[in-house]
């Protein structure tokens, strides 16, 4: 194992079936060596900096039917709710109040959210405080959505690949959605000029550890500017209810072996991570992650986006998570920017 670290930290690249016996034979010498890798080389290129987004949920009105997803169409016990575009540009507005210089809209497929008024938002969010970043998270679109939203001034995309095998990705998702299509669209946002995010969730159902081998050797290829990875987590209202959730210990472990492959990639500590586990975005933070995401939606809105059982941040206001957040990065040594 320590031959594969080793390895892995000078050339920033193994074999499928090395990645695949890292993650299978793993123990907890490998966990801390990688760990301590994994931050050192972070150190070298972030300092003590870790990189702030704020989160706005837009809507959680979707039309597909994702198999994991608590958002999902077919989940008719979820509590539909959109913003209103002047609701999102206050949202940013009192997210820039508080410092944010990068604004993450995220929601469901909705219609709602056509080229014209998605494009709006980010044009007015991107007049009102033109130095800020504006993200999307708002799934697959055509190409041509893709091209007239970066022309409204979109600066960034994220849209996870969730499994970098097609079979697996068969078994998570409705037969309208495609492997294929997925990949277009990431393949479409980096020739567009978008930065663009993938990711995948740790543990999903009939992951195997080849799958995940799979994945780090699609990020290693693809070079992502950010990579979004978090335990699955089972939510009541879908098919995988009963299914298990992804561990701590195999995302932090996936989250160093990632820092190693691409250092100065971005790296959040997810909020799903925090979920499981009382400490877990620190410890995220402590494995090789660099960037925290608190949320920035309407109070009243936060526990309707709920993707997964248990979400945690979806009591506070804004300034509160901030804090919250800012403070338990100061506890292990960090500082947010
Ligand atoms: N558990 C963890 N993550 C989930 N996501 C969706 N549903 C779940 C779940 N049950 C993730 C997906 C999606 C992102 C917005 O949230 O990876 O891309
Ligand atoms: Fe959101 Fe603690 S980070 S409440």
């Amino acid at each position: 194992m320590k031959e594969l670290i080793d390895k892995l930290a000078a050339s920033h690249s193994l074999s499928l079936s090395e990645y695949e016996t890292l993650i299978r034979d793993r123990d907890d010498e490998a966990a801390k060596l990688l760990r301590k890798l994994a931050t050192q080389t972070c150190r070298k290129i972030f300092g003590n900096s870790v990189y702030v987004r704020g989160l706005i949920e837009i809507t959680n009105i979707c039309r597909n039917d994702c198999l994991y997803c608590g958002i999902r169409r077919s989940n008719t016990n979820c509590e539909r709710y959109r913003l209103t575009p002047a609701e999102i540009v206050a949202c940013a507005d009192e997210g820039y109040e508080l410092g944010f210089k990068t604004f993450v809209l995220q929601g469901g497929e909705d219609p709602f959210f056509s080229d014209e008024v998605l494009g709006g938002v980010v044009r007015e969010i991107k007049s009102r405080h033109p130095y800020c970043a504006v993200t999307l998270s708002m799934g697959e679109r055509s190409r041509e959505s893709y091209k007239f939203l970066r022309a409204c001034g979109a600066d960034r995309y994220l849209l996870r690949h969730e499994t970098a095998d097609r079979e697996h990705y068969a078994k998570l998702h409705p037969e309208s959605m495609s492997f294929d299509n997925r990949m277009r669209c990431l393949r479409e946002l980096r020739e567009l000029g978008y930065q663009v995010g993938c990711g995948f969730m740790v543990g999903s159902p009939f992951q195997t550890e080849r799958n995940l081998a799979q994945d780090l050797k699609f990020i290693e290829d693809f070079k992502p500017d950010m990579c979004g990875i978090g335990p699955f987590i089972p939510h009541k209202d879908t098919p995988f209810r009963d299914a298990t959730a992804g561990t701590v210990g195999l995302t932090c472990y996936l989250l160093s072996i990632i820092r190693l492959i691409y250092p100065s990639v971005l790296l959040p500590a997810t909020t799903a991570l925090g979920t499981i586990h009382p400490t877990g975005r620190e410890l995220g933070i402590m494995s090789g992650a660099n960037v925290v995401m608190p949320n920035l939606s309407p109070v009243n809105v936060r526990k309707k986006y709920e993707l997964y059982d248990n979400k945690i941040c979806t009591g506070e206001e804004s300034a509160q998570c901030r804090d919250c957040l800012s403070n338990r990065m100061r506890k292990i040594g960090y500082e947010l920017v």
